[in-house]
């Protein structure tokens, strides 16, 4: 890892690390909520050399994108971690429709698209000190990793009809540190939001940015593919398909991809 000069800005919501090239933020970071970092330590890195997506895969993450991962201490029993994942996409689909002018929509669970087209991925990992919940609870600290492509322009072979920057979407440059400061105060908001009031207010902003319930989907699951409609997302944050003959299936965890665009 190394540092930027100004490696630590502070500001009275955020302590803000800027580092050059780091393996992936989300390690540095949990190194750091290790060692007792206080929530609201963010990493930003120019560049990841191994930075990491959902489900084991790559993100690529060259200069010219938008890589940070947070410290939140939120106190939540174990099984509700995954609201962080929605908050963190509510935040950073309104930072995208800010900087780009265009409606950006939520995937589930929580990608962020540009005109149809991945900008956004969201990653949260869970340092437990105790691996036994929900004795672990209290004591346990959350990283959220955010990848936005903001001027990214070329992308791995398998993704490259399906994601997008916000620069490709605009047609010109877009300055990072303006992604960036765009989405740290609405992440501070809707956190501060949730820490009072609970996930109901998160989850209904979450719907109002959805574009995957009502639409024919098929979903890449651990257990294999699931067809039909989305209906809506539960309160778990399960998607619930409805299949033709009216059964429906919840799904926790998978890959959408929306067959009626
Ligand atoms: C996804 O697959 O959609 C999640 C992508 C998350 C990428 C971000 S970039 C900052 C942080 N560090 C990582 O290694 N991953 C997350």
């Amino acid at each position: 890892m190394r540092a930027n000069p100004q490696s630590a800005i502070h500001n009275p919501k955020w302590i803000v690390h800027r580092l050059e090239s780091v393996t992936s933020t989300n390690d540095v970071t949990a190194r750091m909520a290790r060692e007792g970092a206080p929530e609201g330590t963010v990493v930003v890195a120019r560049e990841q050399t191994a930075g990491r997506g959902r489900h084991g895969r790559r993100w690529s993450s060259p200069p010219g994108g938008l890589y940070l991962s947070i410290i939140f201490r939120p106190h939540l029993p174990f099984e509700d971690l995954w609201q962080m994942a929605f908050l963190a996409a509510v935040a950073s689909a309104e930072a995208v429709g800010q900087v780009s002018g265009l409606p950006a929509r939520i995937k589930w669970p929580n990608d962020v698209l540009l005109n149809a087209r991945k900008v956004c991925g969201i990653l949260i990992k869970a340092c437990l000190r105790s691996a036994v919940p929900p004795a672990a609870d209290l004591q346990s600290s959350i990283i959220v990793g955010i990848g936005i492509n903001v001027n990214n322009q070329e992308f791995d072979l398998e993704i490259s009809q399906t994601a997008t920057s916000i620069a490709l979407e605009v047609g010109r440059p877009v300055a990072v540190e303006e992604v960036e400061e765009a989405l740290l105060p609405r992440l501070d908001a809707r956190y501060s939001r949730y820490v009072a009031g609970g996930f109901g207010p998160i989850l209904r902003e979450w719907r109002n940015l959805d574009c995957t319930a009502g639409r024919e989907v098929a979903v890449s699951t651990a257990e294999g593919v699931v067809e039909g409609r989305a209906v809506e997302i539960d309160p778990r944050g399960d998607l619930v398909i409805e299949h033709e003959d009216g059964t429906r299936t919840c799904v926790a965890a998978g890959d959408v991809i929306i067959r009626d665009t």
